[in-house]
């Protein structure tokens, strides 16, 4: 005769001990490898996603964030898979199909603002990128000291990274091929989101030790 709980887990009816009794045993709560699973069980935590690749590296900070190795190789990773890419804050690193940088002493191809580039890019790219490396300055006094270190004067505007993010995230869109990637960098893991039709593929987190703040590496792929 069914108890009328039934484990979440292996599916099976159980006797609960304890009234707030989920699972039938421990072993069920915290299965091996089974992350997903022991997520659940935390009351109203709602999981994003679970089963996408996570890793934490330890490396020095560097201004040049692709310098830092295991954020290098991760952006080499994509990069071999890809056919046409863009790198809209490139700074010296020539490594995407297309690269620009705000600072005319950069080496990178075109010295724009990155939205402005991104928009010159749709009439002879549009639809065929799948790859965007968005590696912007991760704060608005980065911002400041980017466009003062480029000689141009900056507004209030100019230095709200949420206003420049968004710009920069919906500028991308009109390139992007069906499965496109999209790699950010930064100090969040907001990227492209659900909104705007990506899954997120992959986090590296990259500690720097002290009081740095880790660089949050990520991957979304467009389920278009
Ligand atoms: C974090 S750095 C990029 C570092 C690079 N990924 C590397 O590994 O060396 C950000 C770059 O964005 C550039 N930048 C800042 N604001 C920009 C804007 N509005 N448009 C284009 N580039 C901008 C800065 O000049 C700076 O070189």
């Amino acid at each position: 005769m069914s108890t009328g709980f039934v484990c979440p887990h292996c599916q099976t009816d159980f006797n609960p001990r304890r009234a707030d009794q989920v699972y039938c045993k421990p072993k069920c709560r915290l299965a091996p490898g089974d992350a997903d699973n022991a997520l659940r069980m935390i009351p109203g935590c709602v999981v994003e996603r679970v089963d996408m690749r996570f890793s934490r590296a330890w490396a020095m900070p560097n201004a040049d964030t692709f310098s830092v190795k295991p954020i290098g190789n991760f952006v080499r990773r994509y990069l071999i898979e890809s056919s046409f890419s863009v790198d809209p804050f490139a700074r010296n690193k020539r490594w995407a199909t297309y690269t620009n940088d705000l600072n005319p002493e950069t080496e990178a191809e075109h010295h724009m603002d990155a939205v402005s580039f991104l928009e010159m890019l749709e009439n002879q790219v549009g639809g065929l990128i799948d790859l965007v490396i968005l590696d912007p300055p991760y704060s608005p006094r980065q911002i400041s000291e980017c466009y003062k270190a480029a000689g141009k004067t900056v507004g209030m505007k100019d230095t709200q990274s949420a206003l420049l993010y968004k710009a920069v995230r919906d500028a991308c869109m009109p390139l992007l091929s069906a499965n496109a990637v999209v790699l950010s960098f930064g100090w969040n893991s907001v990227g492209m989101g659900k909104s705007r039709g990506f899954v997120q593929e992959e986090i590296l987190l990259v500690c720097h030790g002290g009081a740095h703040n880790d660089t949050i590496c990520l991957a979304e792929r467009r389920d278009a």
